[in-house]
């Protein structure tokens, strides 16, 4: 929802009011009261361990609430790559509980657990290799998993399981909460009811009635040895994530919040229940699978080895170690979670790629430089900003079309007077080797005239309300109807809507953008839909909430591909998102300021999502409220061409923004900005094609490249695009030195314009101008670059490439290159790729193929090779496999060890050597 101003105070003042009165704050939120009434220590769960099965796949056991008799099943899974999956439900609930469907791509592959020893207290479980061991308590319930003879978790040691069992009206007690032994009158049990939220929660003048009555989970996990914890976004907060035993949890329930506030654990548009604890020998990740609001609870703590069963007698000890428990709690579904045992940062990124699927791989175009604003007044005006970029010599690859592009909000229609058009103006995009995005969101217009509504309406498509009607509310176009994106018919339905012979005037070069997919109900509860509202399977809102928008993008990218006859890779940007939104496109960070603040929340933002498996992310560059001042906005761009998601995009009410706008010098700083990121594109694309075959993180933080040095954990204000570039951006205002923090013990950095050297583990004041950001490449990398920059990736496919080697204390270097057409599934289809290794050793550099099964013809050669650490060889000789070798001409600077060789002409598909003489 937004604003309709342009000066700063009225907007922040809106955007305080919003906050304040539209959503929740912990205390509205009933089943979080009713779950803070169990304390710690006090578990009612007892294991019934005679009831324990053992099959080839799984543990089962019985637990049983004492206090109500309500008998649970717990299942316990040792999954092949090394995760644990505990899952726990009713032994015989009234009717199915949800369980999330379609986020997990295979089902893993399980492990056989074996009984070690079992008598009336506790049972002990292995695998077979023995390196997965699990001990059972029974009184109180309590689960602890040593991995390779460590204490790694333990699950419901501080006996926070917590379990609303499904129950009819009548039959429930309202005094079920521990400790509450004392009599009540029937009038202050009946208010304790209401407080409770059981059946029925109000929040200001929405009610929430709860046909299925209290169904809220959680549990807790100890995480030993662990003080660092990471993950589970959306927030605008710190990498590192904070204990929230004095203040409020992080929740997850996505929402519409319009410059929302910073530094808060409240929701805003997506959220991803995946969290990472790491410390200097491992790293750790607890993958929450429930679609329902969620909170989380974060504290840190501290065990004594002994309690740790450590058996050896070192002075040690009896130092207590850190220990970080994590409480999680959502209002409906089952328990069902993962533990990801790593124990590097990469393995588990690998293990929960394994599970919720992997980065998708964007078609190039998308990595380039994206022009947005609500919204572009007609063609012309569209027309006149694309000629802008080339009159300004800035490359863009994409101009985007906001709700004001469509008849009245009606989605894939046009507003004929504005775009009277349409596919002219693509055909005009298409010639100069542009794209187009439209805006689609899910709400649909009520009217009856409108096809799209009519045809969804007439099929049962929407959403209906807890009565059995067409569940309506407000959004742009006024009432509109949700269509209901769980369900696969209607997936199927709203793909096809995007073909090109069913989508009027669009064509091929039209690219979708799903926006206000939390979904945005203006007059609903927190701007969004009931949560009694019904879905397909009769599934309530309150269950499938954040899975919304990632079946919208999922729906949209399938018609994408399907409208290609499913040759071409799809292009969608998503507001909100849930674990596996990565494998359908792109996610941005919503409705940021153009203000310093917002530019420096966006790093930890972006990091969050980047390990979480969301790579492709960006945020709004310039700030979509208000206005930015020419050095923030110049300062955006340095940092937003660092940044995954690339895109400029204004509020309606801002002032224009295209980047000729601010003075010939800034023009040129931004000039320079997009032209760097254009060069560094094919170390962009291959960081994705590591990150969609490897779930490797695009960017990542300090502490992914740096586990073993306790300094780099809590950093983020710097981070790593892959291994080798290292970037701080500067977010502060009238900012002339930066201290630059140089991680890593023994390793050099080249800054990137300066090429001068470094040595890592030390914090460098570094003068910057307006023009300039710390970047600095890693030594023992190689990032391949294009020579040349031209108006979009696609003009640019010819172009050669510039190898930029960065030689480490030993004197060696590596990297990768990935190559193919930069727009279809060939390259899986028909291995038509190219995966080049480069590496640099013994004095000798070489090109070879790092993929046996890519086969792709490219006419790009490798042109230069720029060798930065280098002593001054005597001679450079080329070879190629089966050809003379030839001295070939180089130059050397000595001042910055610097050795160039130009002018070569080797195809970037061959193999191929240089050897330096001395
Ligand atoms: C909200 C989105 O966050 C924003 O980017 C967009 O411009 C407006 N909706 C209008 O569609």
């Amino acid at each position: 929802m937004e604003p309709s101003t342009e000066n700063t105070e009225e907007a922040s003042a809106f955007a305080e009011a919003v906050e304040s009165s539209k959503f929740k704050t912990i205390g509205d939120i009933a089943f979080y009261r009713r779950q803070k009434k169990l304390l710690p220590g006090n578990s009612p769960y007892r294991a019934l361990l005679d009831t324990l099965e053992l099959s080839d796949c799984r543990a089962k056991l019985q637990l049983l609430n004492e206090e109500n008799k309500v008998p649970l099943f717990v299942e316990v899974f040792v999954l092949k790559d090394h995760m644990i999956r505990i899952k726990v439900n009713e032994l015989k609930p009234m009717k199915p509980r949800y369980e999330v469907p379609d986020v997990i791509i295979n089902e893993p592959v399980t492990q056989r657990l074996t009984l070690v020893s079992k008598d009336g207290l506790s049972v002990t479980l292995t695998t077979v290799d023995g390196g997965t061991q699990i001990l059972i308590i029974a009184k109180p319930f309590r689960m602890d998993v040593r991995d390779q003879g460590e204490m790694s978790v333990s699950v419901n040691s501080l006996g926070l399981l917590y379990f609303e069992h499904l129950r009819k009206k009548s039959q429930f007690e309202v005094r079920n909460t521990r400790g509450s032994k004392r009599k009540r009158d029937t009038e202050t049990e009946k208010e304790s009811e209401e407080d409770l939220g059981l059946w029925k929660e109000q929040f200001n003048e929405f009610i929430d009635i709860k046909t299925n009555g209290p169904t809220s989970i959680g549990l807790d996990f100890s995480l030993y040895g662990f003080e660092h914890v990471y993950g589970i976004p959306e927030h605008t907060e710190n990498l590192r994530l904070k204990t929230t035993s004095q203040e409020e949890p992080y929740r997850l329930y996505n929402l519409d919040v319009f410059a929302c506030k910073l530094y808060s654990r409240m929701s805003v548009y997506g959220s991803v229940p995946l969290l990472l604890a790491h410390k200097p020998k491992q790293t750790m990740g607890i993958f929450w699978l429930n679609a329902s609001e969620t909170l989380v609870d974060i504290s840190m703590n501290t065990e004594s080895k002994a309690a740790l069963g450590k058996t050896k007698k070192l002075k040690t000890d009896d130092d207590p170690l850190p220990r970080t428990d994590v409480r999680w709690m959502s209002e409906s579904g089952i328990i069902d979670a993962y533990v990801l045992m790593g124990p590097s940062a990469f393995d588990v990124f690998n293990q929960y790629s394994k599970l919720t699927g992997p980065q998708a791989l964007p078609p190039l175009f998308a990595l380039g430089h994206h022009q947005c604003r609500y919204s572009y007044k007609d063609e012309n005006d569209v027309k006149q900003v694309d000629a802008g970029f080339d009159i300004h010599d800035i490359p863009y690859d994409i101009i985007w079309l906001d709700i004001d592009h469509t008849e009245g909000k009606r989605y894939f229609t046009w507003d004929k007077t504005k775009f009277p058009f349409p596919r002219e103006m693509q055909e005009h995009l298409r010639a100069k080797d542009r794209k187009l995005v439209v805006i689609s969101d899910p709400h649909i217009k009520v009217d009856k005239k409108y096809p799209f509504y009519s045809e969804a309406k007439s099929k049962n498509y929407f959403v209906r309300d807890k009565d059995g009607e067409e569940y309506q509310g407000s959004c742009w176009p006024g009432m509109s109807a949700y269509l209901d994106f769980t369900n696969p018919v209607v997936r199927n339905w709203y793909a096809n809507k995007h073909g090109l012979d069913q989508y009027e005037d669009s064509t091929d070069i039209l690219f979708v953008w799903n926006d206000m997919n939390e979904p945005t109900v203006f007059d609903g509860p927190e701007l969004t839909m009931h949560k009694h509202a019904v879905h397909a399977g009769g599934w309530e809102h309150r269950d499938v909430h954040n899975l919304y928008g990632f079946y919208q993008q999922w729906a949209t990218a399938e018609g994408l591909i399907r409208r290609s006859g499913g040759i071409e890779r799809p292009f969608v940007l998503t507001r909100s998102f849930f674990a596996g939104s990565q494998r359908y496109g792109a996610v941005w960070t919503g409705d940021n300021v153009a203000e310093w603040s917002y530019l420096k929340i966006s790093i930890p933002m972006l990091l969050n999502l980047s390990i979480t498996g969301i790579s492709f992310c960006g945020a709004d560059v310039g700030g979509f409220v208000q206005s930015p001042e020419p050095e923030l906005l110049v300062r955006w761009y340095q940092a937003g061409a660092y940044q995954p998601f690339f895109r400029n995009h204004s509020h309606t009410e801002t002032k224009r923004r295209e980047p000729w706008l601010f003075g010939e010098e800034n023009t040129r700083i931004i000039r320079e900005t997009i032209r760097e990121r254009y060069a560094l594109l094919p170390f962009w694309y291959t960081l994705f094609y590591m990150a969609h075959t490897k779930a490797e993180p695009v960017i990542r933080p300090l502490w992914v490249e740096f586990p073993e040095e306790a300094n780099t954990f809590a950093v983020d204000d710097e981070y790593m695009i892959g291994e080798a570039l290292l970037v701080h951006p500067v977010t502060e205002a009238g900012v002339r030195e930066v201290n630059m923090f140089l991680p890593g013990t023994g390793e050099l950095w080249y800054h990137l314009r300066t090429l001068q050297r470094f040595d890592g583990e030390q914090t460098l004041p570094v003068p910057v101008s307006l023009d300039s950001v710390p970047v600095y490449q890693r030594g023992g990398t190689i990032i391949p670059r294009k020579t040349r920059v031209r108006r979009s990736t696609k003009d640019m496919e010819t172009i050669s490439y510039a190898l930029y080697i960065a030689l480490n204390s030993e004197n060696s270097a590596t990297g990768k290159l990935f190559i193919d057409d930069g727009h279809s599934f060939n390259y899986r289809s028909k291995n038509q790729f190219l995966l080049r290794r480069f590496s640099f050793k013994d004095n000798t550099f070489s090109a070879v193929c790092a993929d046996e099964r890519g086969q792709y013809c490219t006419d790009c050669l490798v042109e230069r090779v720029l060798v930065m650490g280098a002593a001054r060889p005597s001679c450079v000789t080329a070879h190629c496999p089966d050809g003379p070798k030839s001295p070939i001409h180089f130059t050397y600077d000595v001042k910055k060890s610097l050795l160039n060789i130009e002018s070569l002409r080797f195809n970037a598909g061959c193999d191929w050597m240089l050897k330096l003489h001395y």
